[in-house]
């Protein structure tokens, strides 16, 4: 259906795509993954035809429509919703201007030529497409009032759901995303999920989100050194076999038809679990198809994420009574009473990010709160990773250094000592005497992370972790996190961070907190609680 033949491409000396060959098959759903720069955006760029590789071809069977989830939100921002719609045809939208533009001027001489508009425009099926457009966004929460309000006046979450309209508009054969969950909300993302999950036509789409790989993906393909590998499965299965693959290749004394046995055995279990989750749809497919011969060992390297905690807390971690917090006069949340048991893993959430930060900055001494006290248990200690790590990037130190700002004792201090926890995560030799003020928003995270590791709290604060960190550095920090035996303070954007660390989820709202010991996909989708919500934020 959409063949790539020979594709090479490079950038100067830098060569991204080195003679690349590669099919994407009809009804396939394939999540592209690589590390940052690998050149996934690229190459979604020179499939749309965007931009034209070094050499090689891209080839889409004839007769075939592709469209592409635009990035730039503002694009069509002089364009009414509807119309922005409508533009997602692109063939269907110039013929249609065409005539319009030869109807206000009608003669003789152009009525020929609005015969032959006449006739494309019916085999496109023309005549439905400002009600099929219309019924599209719909479907997405667009009401019909909005339908013809002009995109600068549309507020930035439903851009997005107009923005997708126009990529499904027509039913295109093949659609290609790349990263369409950055900033979208939860219910958005999920409806995401579940559209693409039921979509029958070919997608290609680029994302660091693994709930949504999981939830939409038949295939993952890798970008690594410069090519392109297919495996059948969604992303966690894409890992897992990966990870079991390879551990498998440093055990000589098994026997080959044992290791065959236990990676047919993990489909087995695999698969039975895939069946079991309630989303019930066609890419589920996909399940029956995974192979033993396809697994290959990763080849990737993963940072070493490890927390510990130097003195387990006793039962007193944290005490929160009437907090209250605001922003430029508005309330962001208040009546905050929350008491934190050892070993709790709380989601602390909120529709605005405002609030969950101002909380954190609270309990770190940062920010002054409007009312209301808190008190850490004498036995916590507290680490925290800030969503905003700018000041702590300012001096102008190398990173063994920067790291030995946390040292506590002389043999902390030591530079083998400090080295190991940026060798955790993968900063070694020369790459550890890199100056802080260089480094990339992901390096900083890493920084951070090695920080983290380092003061060994027992209760951990992490304010969007995920951000700017690649898909192997979020599988290691999310296990890590599972694994660690203290207490968390977790907010997250990241579906399956949130669903896999929490049991208890905190909501701070403007007129009060929810607070429920369950799980974040229970607490979404109970409707009581959805109910709650509503009234909270009104
Ligand atoms: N037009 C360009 N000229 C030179 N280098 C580019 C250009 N576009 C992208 N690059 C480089 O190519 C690499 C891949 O970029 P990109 O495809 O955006 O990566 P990804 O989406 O996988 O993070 C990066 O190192 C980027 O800086
Ligand atoms: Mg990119």
């Amino acid at each position: 259906m959409l063949t790539v033949s020979n594709l090479s491409v490079q950038f100067g000396k830098r060569v991204l795509f080195d003679e690349v060959n590669a099919t994407f098959t009809q009804g396939n759903c394939y999540g592209i993954i690589g590390a940052n720069g690998a050149g996934k955006s690229t190459f979604l760029k020179i499939i749309a035809g965007d931009i034209d590789p070094t050499s090689g071809h891209v080839i889409l069977e004839p007769g075939k429509r592709m469209s592409v989830l635009n990035q730039n939100h503002n694009m069509f921002d002089e364009h009414t919703v509807l119309e922005t719609v409508l533009m997602g045809n692109k063939v269907l939208f110039a013929v249609k201007k065409e005539m319009d533009e030869l109807y206000a001027d009608y003669s003789d001489e152009n009525a020929d030529r609005i015969g032959e508009l006449q006739l494309q425009f019916d085999e496109m099926n023309g005549w439905n497409a400002d009600s099929d457009a219309a019924s599209m966004l719909s479907n997405l929460g667009i009401s019909e009032d909005l339908h013809y309000t002009l995109m600068s006046e549309v507020e930035p979450k439903l851009k997005v759901r107009v923005l997708l309209a126009q990529a499904l508009f027509g039913n295109p054969d093949v659609l290609v995303m790349d990263e369409p969950t950055n900033d979208l909300d939860f219910e958005t993302i999920g409806w995401l999920e579940n559209f693409l999950a039921n979509y029958e036509n070919t997608v290609l789409v680029v994302s660091h989100d693994r709930h949504f790989l999981d939830a939409v993906c038949t295939h993952i393909s890798d970008i690594d050194f410069g090519k392109i590998n297919h495996f059948s499965g969604n992303y966690t299965f894409w890992y897992e076999s990966s990870q079991l693959a390879a551990k498998q290749r440093a055990q000589q004394n098994k026997k080959a038809e044992e290791k065959k046995a236990e990676l047919e055995e993990f489909i087995r279990r695999f698969s039975a679990n895939v069946a079991k989750s309630k989303q019930a749809t066609s890419r589920k497919k996909m399940i029956e198809k995974l192979n033993v011969n396809e697994i290959k060992p990763s080849s990737r390297r993963y940072p070493a994420i490890i927390f510990e905690q130097e003195r387990e807390a006793g039962d007193q971690i944290l005490n929160i009574q009437g907090l209250a917090a605001s922003a430029e006069g508005e309330t962001l949340f208040k009546n905050v009473d929350f008491n934190m048991a050892k070993g709790d893993k709380v989601v602390v959430f909120s529709k605005d990010s405002r609030a969950t930060t101002a909380f954190y900055e609270i309990l770190n001494s940062n920010l002054k709160a409007d009312a209301g006290t808190f008190e850490w248990g004498i036995t916590t200690t507290q680490s925290y990773l800030p969503a905003d790590n700018h000041d702590f990037f300012t001096e102008d130190l190398t990173l063994v250094d920067w790291l030995r700002q946390w040292a506590k004792t002389e043999e902390e201090r030591d530079e083998v000592y400090v080295r190991g926890f940026l060798g955790k995560m993968i900063f070694s030799g020369e790459e550890a005497l890199k100056k802080g003020s260089v480094l990339s928003g992901g390096e900083k995270v890493r920084c951070m992370i090695s920080r983290m590791m380092m003061i060994r709290a027992n209760v951990l604060m992490l304010d969007e972790p995920t951000n700017h960190l690649d898909l192997e550095s979020i599988t290691a920090f999310n296990n890590s996190l599972k694994n660690f035996k203290g207490s968390v303070l977790l907010t997250t954007h990241d579906h399956e961070f949130a669903q896999t660390v929490g049991n208890r989820i905190l909501e701070l709202t403007p007129n009060g907190v929810i607070d429920r010991y369950m799980t974040f996909d229970e607490y979404l989708d109970d409707p009581k609680i959805k109910e709650l919500r509503e009234k909270m934020y009104s």
